[in-house]
């Protein structure tokens, strides 16, 4: 067959497949391989050209390129998007999916939320404070007027004269009990900010859950009841705790309470600073003096506590540096 025919039928042979291929986009691009790829019918017809008589190649040629023209024209006009996809044959459903990771919750927000549930199970409500206070809310309500040793404690960042970032939740006690009468039943968990060295135990912000229960004939016991079960709910029932007498200006008595963390590894040692025990909260019943800087009557009492969630996400988790918690590291949290 000389060069000329062939290139007639495989015009009328592409005419003939093409129409029996309509709307299968599968054999629709078998077809174009067939015909356009890189070794399809097209390319050998212009390989072939190199053995026609050098008159008549001109001729040829342009007749090869007429034909190319004319199959690309047809496959653009074809809208391939329409056309139906064969779908048994196209997609192997036995084959491995691909992964994407969806994302997770950050253990600090995992752990505010699970004790906050505990706490609201019994009754407790949820007050949210500000993280931008002044010295009245911060410290002088609390108990702690000015030049106070212990404001030493809480080395504090101030943004201007009056202004600060709050040391620690018991700024709120005050503005909850400012705006509401006894009884008073709330927990408010947030953000606070310290100006402290940076370590494998602490860092410069870290989160809080205050507690505040004020009532009649409310007791020391009533304090030490709760937090023991919240302890066991929280970390199960076998759990060891003990209770320290602390001080703190804005309770009387105060004591803070630590959880047992073991002492095997290094590690063990260093965290709970050789005695194999974490503290992880401060509390007491509230100081009369901050009732008389809310003006509630003398008649009520109180408790108030202050956990800290950074150590019992540590203590949780088993996470034995602090720092973990705010780097960002995706090996690290990906792992919650
Ligand atoms: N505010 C104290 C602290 O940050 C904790 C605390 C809260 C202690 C409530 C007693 C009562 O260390």
């Amino acid at each position: 067959m000389s060069l000329l025919n062939k290139i007639d039928s495989i015009q009328n042979k592409f005419s003939s497949e093409l129409s029996s291929a309509t709307n299968d986009s599968l054999k629709i691009s078998e077809l174009y391989n067939k015909y356009l790829g890189r070794k399809g019918l097209v390319s050998v017809l212009f390989s072939e050209l190199s053995n026609v008589d050098s008159k008549e190649k001109p001729i040829v040629g342009q007749k090869i390129n007429l034909l190319r023209n004319n199959i690309q024209k047809t496959f653009d006009k074809l809208d391939l998007n329409k056309a139906k996809t064969n779908s048994t044959s196209n997609v192997d459903l036995t084959l491995p999916g691909n992964h994407f990771f969806e994302g997770n919750i950050h253990p600090i927000t995992t752990v505010l939320n699970d004790i906050s549930d505990i706490f609201k199970s019994i009754g407790f409500s949820v007050f949210s404070g500000n993280e931008i206070e002044d010295e009245f809310y911060n410290f002088e309500a609390l108990n702690i007027p000015k030049h106070h040793p212990s404001r030493d404690m809480q080395d504090t960042y101030y943004l201007n004269n009056k202004k600060l970032l709050r040391t620690h939740t018991s700024a709120s006690q005050i503005h909850f009990m400012e705006n509401n009468t006894p009884p008073v039943k709330i927990i408010s968990p947030g953000r606070v900010y310290r100006n402290e060295d940076i370590s494998v135990r602490s860092y410069c912000l870290f989160h809080q859950i205050e507690g505040l229960y004020v009532d009649k004939n409310v007791s020391f016991s009533d304090l030490k009841g709760v937090m023991e079960y919240f302890s066991k709910k929280y970390f199960g029932k076998d759990v060891k705790i003990r209770f320290r007498p602390s001080y703190f200006p804005f309770t009387e008595p105060s004591a803070e309470m630590d959880i047992y963390w073991g002492l095997e590894s290094k590690s063990d040692y260093r965290i709970t600073k050789g005695t194999g025990w974490l503290e992880i909260l401060g509390c007491g019943m509230v100081d009369p003096e901050v009732f008389k800087a809310v003006k509630y009557d003398s008649s009520v009492t109180g408790y108030a506590f202050g956990l800290g969630i950074e150590r019992i996400a540590m203590l949780k988790y088993g996470i034995t540096d602090i720092r973990l918690l705010y780097e960002g590291d995706i090996r690290f949290l990906r792992q919650f």
